[in-house]
């Protein structure tokens, strides 16, 4: 019985999802009847409403090109009433009353902005994941827009690369997990709702593993590679419905994303059943002439044949389709079907039937930074937080005697909303000193000092202003010398019980165009670091920054260390919550922290090679003039709790075909305070027909324990996490022995082995 009421559910489903298919392909096809050609290109166009550009936007003439139906969005507006101005002419005054589709950056947050993403990706908690995307879709339709540029979901095995800040960093599976989770966030169930919005899954594909960490570099990898793993977090976003994909400037095996058929048709479409519409990165399809791949009119042709449906501001598509088509080089098949795509995602949006949907001014007061944004923000930081050192219990602080808070990040706002946070203001943001004062309140004397520039490299620091954000003073030059600087802060530090020093990255030192040779600390705040430790006073580090630093020496020398990212609006508040443990760390690491640059790529998931490395064989896989060994594995973080881990009991360790197994372990806090782990699974196929990664995250579990008490922890493995992409890139599992590896982070782990056979 209840199999057929399902059954009869799932029927009646179909039924109601084919009809609005076909109500839609009926609206559409009757608009298209009314187009002309010109128009239908108009559609493909999509232009910058003005502000934040990361190049040159072709925007001349708007309100021209508006009325006479040749854009079809925009990105980057910002105020209600100016997008009102500019959808009224889209559908007042074109031809055919198409309303304009409106995008942004929505990467962390609109206006409450959350910790950077790869800070986010330390949370292992998919709920608040969804949660903040949940945030980020409520505020930013109220203000407009309906498409969001992300979850950008490009895996990162670069530390050099300032990109890795805007993803989920190295890991396939955990990368997958949190695609679903801001699809889902964002989109919501119903995209027609005033407050969804349309995903944007980019940037695909690849990007990622530009050579070197330089961006837009070329990037060049075997399918396997390319399958096993960089794909599955944009397969996933898909699978979970993501209404639409942005193309990467690299190349796919040669190809320029942007005009790459393989990608964007044969594997994303036909293989992978994709069903929305795809739009270039900013001038991607320009680019391609630079390239290599011909002038504007063959580039053009190349992206729209490829699969390409909307041009990010180069206006290849809008200046150039029209003639490859009468010159038959593309034909009318080819824009129909990009302007249908385009056109069914703002119907799905439901802009037809109110292109003023997403536009309300009363919303845009009363559903932003409000007291729950906020607290989840808060929250949502606190849990990124990453303890990396806590040797001599510095951590907790006392709330009590004078605190020192001295660094060039320690009363900044602006670096805490860290990339691509254009609708954050900085006047809202928490700093640490102020996060330290609202906690401390009276019963703690707190001084500052700022100690030193960002950087005494001269180059290095016109780039510290990049981001001209609202409510930023504009940056004076500096006008005391680095010894001031210094001496100011040591006098300051000797005033106090404990150093809090507050280091690391501006925010433009990470995200676009911002790669990094050295990702150390810069020497000048190295210097202040030295300054301060000599006082001899408890100092704690605590970092801000957007991707994996180098911190040898820092490590062997600080006694406490907290990787607190860029942490959003909140990022202060969250910082104290930790120093005086009202919040108890539970962060861990999606990145390798490598050791040097030298080490680079560094993952944890590499293969096992011929040659292990191994401290006694010269010959094997190894450096010479340094340990192999990351200084921070991923999955690497500490609590002020103590977490001892039994070995591993299985349910079997002989099994067959779809049999479950079930792994077992006994998790106790030997602390003396209450506290959350995340313990992490992995599977390694030592047998197989090609060469497996050495470890590879499966699943995971996150469990409260209070002092002393002990929990059985049981994570299931199937068939399904033995899966992988062999050599005819057919995915199966390959029946044999496997190791089960259950730890509190990749390096530190229990194992036990299993047979399965098919
Ligand atoms: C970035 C994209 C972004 C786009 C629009 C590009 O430069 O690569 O990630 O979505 O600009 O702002």
């Amino acid at each position: 019985m209840k199999t057929l009421i399902v059954l009869l559910l799932f029927i009646s489903i179909a039924f109601h999802v084919r009809a609005q298919d076909a109500k839609m392909d009926t609206f559409i096809n009757t608009l298209m009847g009314k187009m002309t050609v010109d128009e239908k290109i108009g559609q493909l166009n999509l232009t910058t409403a003005g502000a934040f550009v990361t190049g040159s936007a072709v925007n001349d003439k708007l309100q021209q090109k508006l009325k006479s139906g040749q854009i079809g969005g925009m990105l980057n507006g910002f105020s209600v009433p100016s997008m009102k101005a500019f959808q009224d002419i889209a559908v007042k005054e074109s031809p055919n009353h198409i309303p304009l589709l409106f995008g942004m950056d929505v990467i962390h947050g609109y206006k409450t902005i959350f910790p950077i993403p790869l800070a986010m990706s330390c949370l292992w908690d998919m709920t608040l994941v969804e949660k903040s995307a949940r945030i980020a879709a409520q505020e930013a339709t109220a203000n407009g827009i309906s498409w969001t540029y992300s979850p950008m979901v490009d895996i990162a095995r670069d530390p050099r690369w300032g990109r890795i800040a805007e993803g989920a960093g190295e890991d396939p599976w955990l990368g997958s997990q949190i695609a679903k989770a801001l699809v889902k966030g964002y989109q919501g169930n119903d995209l027609s709702l005033n407050n969804t919005m349309m995903a944007c899954v980019k940037h695909f594909a690849l990007y990622g593993a530009a050579e070197a960490g330089r961006d837009y570099n070329t990037v060049d990898m075997s399918r396997v590679t390319m399958y096993n793993d960089y794909l599955p977090p944009y397969k996933a976003a898909f699978d979970a419905g993501a209404g639409s994909a942005m193309t990467s400037f690299n190349v796919v095996d040669g190809v320029p994303a942007t005009g790459n058929h393989w990608l964007l048709t044969e594997l994303l479409r036909n293989q992978w059943g994709f069903k929305g519409f795809v739009v270039t990165d900013y001038t991607a399809t320009n680019e391609m002439i630079n390239h290599g791949l011909g002038d504007l009119q063959t580039v053009s042709a190349l992206a729209l044949k490829a699969g390409t449906d909307m041009d990010m501001v180069g206006e290849g598509f809008l200046t150039t389709l029209k003639k490859s088509m009468d010159e038959g080089k593309v034909n009318i098949k080819d824009i129909d079907l990009a302007c249908k795509r385009v056109l069914e995602a703002k119907y799905k949006l439901g802009l037809f039937d109110d292109p003023y949907r997403y536009m309300n001014e009363e919303r845009a007061k009363t559903d932003v930074m409000t007291p729950e944004n906020l607290k989840a923000a808060r929250e949502i930081a606190e849990r990124s937080m990453v303890l990396l050192k806590n040797d001599k219990q510095i951590l907790p602080l006392k709330k009590s005697g004078t605190i020192a808070v001295i660094g060039p990040l320690g009363n900044s706002k602006g670096d805490m909303l860290g990339t691509w946070a254009m609708g954050g203001d900085q006047s809202n943001v928490t700093s640490v000193m102020d996060g330290i004062k609202n906690a401390a309140g009276s019963s703690v004397k707190v001084l500052y000092a700022k100690g030193s520039d960002f950087t005494d490299n001269l180059q290095l620091a016109k780039s510290v202003n990049a981001f001209a954000r609202p409510g930023q003073p504009q940056a004076s030059e500096p006008v005391k010398t680095s010894e001031q600087l210094l001496n100011e802060a040591i006098q300051t530090a000797k005033q106090a019980d404990v150093i809090v020093a507050v280091l690391g990255e501006p925010a433009a030192w990470s995200g676009e165009a911002s790669s990094m040779t050295d990702i150390g600390i810069q020497k000048v705040q190295q210097a202040l670091l030295k300054g301060l430790l000599a006082t001899g006073k408890p100092v704690v580090l605590v970092l801000i920054n957007g991707r994996p630093l180098t911190l040898p020496w820092e490590n062997e020398n600080v006694s406490a260390i907290l990787e607190a990212w860029a942490g959003g609006t909140e990022a202060g508040n969250a910082v104290a919550d930790i120093l005086f443990g009202d919040f108890n760390p539970s962060g861990k690491l999606t990145t390798t922290f490598p050791l040097n640059v030298g080490q680079i790529p560094i993952y944890y998931n590499h293969k096992n090679t011929g040659r292990p490395m191994s401290a006694n064989n010269k010959f094997s896989s190894k450096y010479l003039d340094s340990p192999s060994e990351p200084l921070f594995p991923f999955g690497y973080g500490l609590s002020y709790s103590n977490f001892d881990y039994s070995d591993i009991k299985l349910s079997k360790t002989q099994l067959k075909g779809n049999e479950k197994l079930m792994a077992t372990v006994t998790l106790t806090n030997t602390g003396k305070v209450a506290g959350e782990e995340v313990v992490l699974l992995y599977i390694q196929d030592p047998a197989a027909s090609i060469s497996r990664p050495v470890k590879e995250l499966k699943n995971f579990k996150k469990v409260m324990l209070q002092p002393g008490e002990k929990k059985e922890v049981n994570i299931e493995v199937t068939t399904s996490d033995l899966m992988f992409y062999n050599s005819d890139l057919k995915y199966d599992w390959e029946a044999g022995d496997f190791v089960i590896y259950i730890g509190t982070n990749s390096r530190d782990v229990k194992s036990a082995k299993v047979n399965w056979v098919k």
